[in-house]
């Protein structure tokens, strides 16, 4: 990808540290996003036969998911900028299906698709990085069938999920002071505000719009120490950690005590917050 992509940023991001910790936890983390992202496929009410593309498909456990949900007559493409998550992702294609199921390493907001190659636009989390999100959605819109309908899980803001901000918090006593940016930037929260959501979609070509909050406990971590290295490693606090790693064994220390409240029987247990988002191509829409 050349190096003035519109989301260049965001793809080295994706290429670098981030990437590789996703790719190198993607068990653990597809067990705590699966129920979020579930909720977002069950609302896409897919059909046999239907063609899905995951955005931002990371390491692939979601495409996989939607392939086994479409079946063997369906299509299911993965599309994502992250090279070591894309490789976790082909490795995991089950031998017989890899005609059914595709991934490609590709700008979801710049790609040429294909008009009409999809029924159904899925993705969990993978949304909220665009440089230009009524652009990314109108682009993804080309690639969508006339009566074609969207699915998205996306989080609300840092402060509603627990699981990020009282680790990022216990931590911020030993970091740099955050930046206190522009919160609709690309990044995990960009999408918190709903109304913004609605605005991008509507510039983005869709109608029938909802967006509705599904809250749940996400399991950090199956003890405490798990719990600890997920939270040191992922999220907010985990790219704070990147930019600052000798902080890492103080920053260990008051995580560990920030969590130990949330130990409970099954596991180390806080609460997330998300928006999960539908709606349907416009039939006026038009590719601009
Ligand atoms: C939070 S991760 C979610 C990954 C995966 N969907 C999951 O739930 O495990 C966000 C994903 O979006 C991808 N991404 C970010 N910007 C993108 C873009 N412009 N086009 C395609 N994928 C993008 C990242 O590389 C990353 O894999």
């Amino acid at each position: 990808m050349s190096s003035d992509a519109p989301n260049q940023a965001q793809i080295d991001y994706w290429n670098a540290g981030a990437g590789e910790t996703w790719a190198a936890l993607n068990d653990r983390l597809d067990r705590q996003l699966a129920p979020l992202g579930d909720a977002a496929m069950e609302a896409l009410a897919l059909q046999p036969g239907d063609r899905v593309l995951d955005v931002g498909c990371g390491c692939g456990h979601s495409s996989l998911a939607l392939a086994r949900a479409v079946g063997g007559t369906g299509q299911v493409t993965g599309i994502d900028v992250s090279r070591p998550m894309l490789d976790v992702a082909r490795r995991r294609v089950p031998e017989g299906m890899e005609s059914q199921l595709e991934f490609l390493e590709a700008d979801a907001q710049s790609y040429s698709f294909e008009t009409e190659a999809f029924d159904a636009l899925y993705s969990r989390f993978g949304v909220m990085f665009f440089a230009d999100p009524a652009a990314a959605f109108r682009n993804l819109t080309s690639g969508l069938a006339l009566r074609g309908r969207l699915s998205f899980v996306c989080w609300r803001s840092l402060a509603e999920n627990a699981w990020m901000a009282v680790p990022r918090n216990a931590g911020l006593q030993h970091l740099p002071p955050a930046a206190s940016g522009d919160p609709s930037a690309p990044g995990p929260f960009a999408f918190a505000d709903a109304r913004r959501i609605e605005a991008i979609l509507v510039q983005g070509g869709y109608t029938n719009i909802s967006i509705s909050p599904f809250d749940t406990d996400i399991v950090l971590g199956r003890d405490l120490d798990e719990a600890v290295g997920m939270a040191l490693k992922v999220g907010p606090l985990g790219a704070m950690l990147r930019e600052t790693p000798q902080q890492l064994g103080t920053v260990s220390r008051v995580v560990r005590e920030a969590l130990t409240p949330y130990v409970r029987r099954d596991g180390v247990l806080l609460p997330a917050a998300t928006w999960i988002v539908t709606a349907n191509r416009a039939s006026a829409w038009e590719p601009g």
